[in-house]
């Protein structure tokens, strides 16, 4: 088969399926946008600037022939239900982060992929995104040698969450959950290993009313399969004066160089043996980075070449975030895979 119908679900606001995921779709040579859904009536409007059909009705999408790849982006709390029932549909798959709120969930869905032989593809769009291919290719051509450690840290406040939102509360699992694992993939694919320990600690630091259920600064040590070592920070505690801007900051050492990262300044900094390497990294490429994405999936199911990043991969970064959160509540470091049940990270 070299044609792939698509179905994009959650099509209905501007939000991330919209803004991104549609006119990503849009330039998939192999793919033909047939259907958006939404249970919001807002869907029609998308439907009609692209010319495409909609519908309100999940099951409608399960239904149709010309659907091949069903790409899921609504709230987190659907995703495991809704990729459970396109897979058994017959369907592939794309997932919004996160593919579940438990391991084990996460873990029957990465199953049912493989034993039905459809292609599950949790999004990793950060790591297609311009700043982080560049970092990536300097470790690649060997200019800092081996990569022996790493340090990633976000600073700033949390999201703008409306009151109420589920992503306030302590069944989303927190932000280490619904965002950790951007940082935790990054991590993964820049040290080329899996997460084999980590050690997590959390803390909540609320100035002011604005607070969510779970705790706003967190910090896990990752000890990868090939020995290298990881710090990830998630410090969302800086909450006055508002507007703070957001500070991400990343720096790897390796056995001939050092890499270093600031948005503050906008530039990669290189240390390697032949000297001192600047590069400005400033670049909008959100939609770019999914187009990208998307590319790489779509070869993936109509050629040869295997999935950039394997659900098997997506569930281990997964399993060391939730790894990270019981390890802040039982004191203990948590080897992966996690073998028994994950349910203590979902209470406050
Ligand atoms: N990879 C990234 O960089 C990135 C960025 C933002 C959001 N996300 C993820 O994308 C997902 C959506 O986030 P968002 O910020 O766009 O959320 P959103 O709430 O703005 O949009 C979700 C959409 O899903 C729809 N929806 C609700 N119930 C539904 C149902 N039963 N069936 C179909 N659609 C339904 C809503 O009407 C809404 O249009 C989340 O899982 C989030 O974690 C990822």
């Amino acid at each position: 088969m070299n044609r792939l119908g698509y179905a994009l679900i959650g099509a209905g606001k501007p939000n991330i399926a919209t803004s991104c995921h549609l006119p990503a779709a849009m330039q998939i040579p192999q793919w033909d946008v047939v259907l958006l859904m939404d249970v919001d009536l807002g869907v029609r409007t998308y439907a009609e600037r692209c010319k495409v059909e909609w519908t309100n009705d999940f099951q409608e999408v399960l239904r149709r022939d010309d659907v091949h790849v069903v790409d899921i982006c609504s709230p987190d709390w659907l995703h495991a239900e809704q990729v459970m029932m396109a897979l058994e549909a017959g369907k592939h798959v794309i997932c919004e982060k996160p593919l579940a709120l438990s391991v084990a969930s996460a873990r029957m869905l990465a199953d049912t992929a493989a034993r039905l032989d459809r292609k599950l593809q949790i999004v990793t769009n950060y790591r297609y995104q311009y700043k982080w291919q560049q970092i990536k290719e300097t470790i690649r051509t060997g200019k800092i040698g081996t990569p022996k450690m790493l340090r990633y840290s976000l600073q700033g406040r949390f999201f703008p969450y409306d009151a109420g939102s589920f992503y306030r509360k302590a069944e989303s699992g927190g932000q280490f959950i619904h965002n950790g694992v951007h940082y935790m993939d990054l991590i993964g694919w820049l040290l080329d290993s899996e997460p084999e320990t980590v050690s997590g600690r959390t803390l909540a630091h609320y100035p002011g009313e604005d607070r969510m259920e779970t705790d706003n600064y967190m910090i896990s040590q990752i000890r990868m399969r090939n020995g290298s070592l990881a710090v990830c920070e998630l410090n969302m505690t800086m909450m006055e004066p508002e507007g703070f801007p957001t500070r991400e900051r990343l720096s790897i050492v390796g056995d001939k160089g050092v890499i270093d990262f600031d948005n503050a300044k906008s530039s990669l900094v290189s240390f390697t043996g032949h000297g001192l390497r600047m590069q400005a990294l400033t670049h909008d490429d959100s939609v770019a980075a999914y187009t990208s994405l998307f590319r790489e999936y779509a070869e993936s199911i109509v050629g040869a070449s295997p999935q950039a990043v394997s659900a098997d991969f997506s569930l281990r970064i997964f399993e060391a975030c939730v790894g990270t959160i019981l390890s802040a509540k039982t004191g203990k470091t948590i080897r992966l895979p996690i073998g028994g049940p994950d349910d203590k990270v979902w209470k406050a």
